[in-house]
């Protein structure tokens, strides 16, 4: 054999022993479907008085009983909260062409406050909304504001929302079990002069499908695919057995699905794979967000971490060498993973970069095409699994044609996660259900303020 041959030969058997490390992520056709059909079964345990209690899927009651009209007029805040950025909008509808106009402020969390008291964090928040106020001239008006809070809530009405556990990276002390609106009026209250009672409380998937649903009628499922993911949809009330709507209730009710919480209780077990059970272990909410810990942005680069460091312990990458990135939790960014899928096929610039970041000097080609290929797997699980619980979602609003609102990090930036996501939904939802995917960019914080515009325009114009 010559020094070529047995290097192809090498080259072969590393490639098998990759490939055999990532066969636990490689799910079946059957498999997507069994998924769809178990998220019906939590849906409706969601659903059920006697089962919601104790029911992975939330299925959280939002108030949201009508979309907007369009016909909603003035000026109206939202404030925007769900990770480490977070967005103050302004949002003014008027008459004429283009009738919505939208002033927009991002600002950064420190990520100190992710984990410090509730009454910090909040307090943080009065301070930029405080500064926004006074910078568009606002404090004189009569506010109303869209809040957006991007976590699990229990509503008993559209303007409170207690928090029922933290997810993603927070876990600030003093707010589960409280109301997060009171929070953030009493935090207000303590900077002074600036009032606001008008205030609704959301999560960001029902403000992507609100703002969707400003531009399109047949909007009935809000989806974000970010840090976090999570769905709501459009249910008729005659289902919600803990609605007491009383006669004048709205046939329809926006459901926070809750989808993250998805296999809490054992039930999606049978695809965890060794690595998602060992992420899971080290967040700071074991036991929680099963779903969301195989699909969101926040956990996708842990997961390549982890097979990457597996191949490189079976030595079929970089000769088996062990550098301190590779092996220091959460060091590989899903951004790394979205630059590799970005790049042209054959070329290995952008991944020698990042094995560089990673502390590999000499990376080989054949371990640039090795790490594309575990991005490819575990970036389309994700959007699969994301795909599996939509159909569910389609099939059971079961209309003709249904616009799915979606936003988030990971749907607008990561390469080909879009069509991979639209191609799984087609083959899993009825044929006699068609669909289309809609970017709702902006949509949680717009929703937000036409929420805030729904419920407040005509109160104010009476
Ligand atoms: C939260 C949801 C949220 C989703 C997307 C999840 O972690 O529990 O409420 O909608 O992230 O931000």
């Amino acid at each position: 054999m010559t020094e070529e041959d047995a290097k192809d030969s090498d080259s072969i058997n590393n490639r098998a022993i990759v490939e055999e490390i990532c066969k636990p992520f490689l799910l079946s056709d059957d498999t997507y479907q069994q998924i769809r059909d178990i998220f019906l079964d939590e849906i409706k345990k969601g659903l059920c008085k006697y089962t919601h209690e104790k029911a992975a899927v939330k299925c959280l009651l939002t108030f949201v009983e009508k979309l907007p009209s369009g016909c909603e007029r003035g000026k109206y805040l939202a404030l925007d909260v769900g990770g480490t950025n977070f967005r103050i909008l302004l949002l003014d509808l008027h008459d004429g062409g283009d009738n919505l106009k939208l002033e927009i402020a991002n600002y950064e969390l420190p990520e100190s406050l992710l984990t410090a008291s509730g009454r910090e964090l909040f307090d943080f928040l009065a301070d930029c909304l405080y500064a926004f106020i006074y910078k568009y001239e606002l404090q004189k008006d009569e506010l109303s504001l869209g809040f957006t809070f991007s976590f699990p809530l229990k509503q008993t009405e559209l303007s409170k929302g207690v928090l029922i556990s933290w997810t993603k990276a927070f876990n600030c002390s003093g707010v589960v079990g409280h109301d997060v609106v009171d929070l953030l009026k009493e935090a207000l209250n303590r900077k002074g002069d600036i009032q606001i009672n008008n205030i609704v409380i959301l999560n960001d998937t029902t403000g992507t499908l609100i703002s969707c649903a400003w531009e399109h009628h047949e909007a009935k499922i809000g989806l974000i695919i970010g840090t976090g993911i999570n769905e709501c949809y459009l249910e008729k009330t005659k289902y919600i057995e803990l609605f007491k709507g009383g006669v004048n209730a709205s046939p329809t009710m926006v459901i926070n699905c809750e989808s993250g919480n998805f296999g809490n209780d054992g039930s999606l077990n049978f695809i965890r794979t060794p690595i998602d059970l060992a992420i899971d272990n080290d967040t700071v909410n074991p036991g929680k967000q099963v779903y969301e810990k195989m699909i969101s942005g926040m956990y996708l680069g842990e997961i390549v971490r982890l097979i990457l460091l597996e191949c490189v312990n079976a030595g079929a990458m970089l000769k088996g060498g062990h550098s301190d990135q590779i092996r220091s939790p959460m060091s590989f960014d899903i951004k790394y993973m979205s630059q590799i899928e970005g790049e042209e096929p054959g070329n290995d610039d952008v991944a020698r970069q990042i094995f560089d970041i990673m502390g590999y000097k000499r990376s080989t080609h054949e371990d640039c095409e090795n790490l594309r290929y575990i991005c490819d797997v575990i970036s389309t699980r994700s959007a699969n699994l994301v795909a599996a619980t939509l159909a569910t979602l389609v099939n059971r609003i079961g209309d003709p044609f249904v616009i799915i609102g979606v936003d988030g990090s990971v749907y607008r930036m990561y390469p080909n996660y879009a069509e991979r996501l639209r191609k799984k939904l087609k083959e899993l939802a009825r044929p006699e259900y068609k669909f289309c995917i809609k970017l709702a960019e902006d949509g949680s914080g717009r929703g937000a303020a036409l929420l805030a515009a729904t419920a407040f325009f005509n109160k104010r114009n009476q």
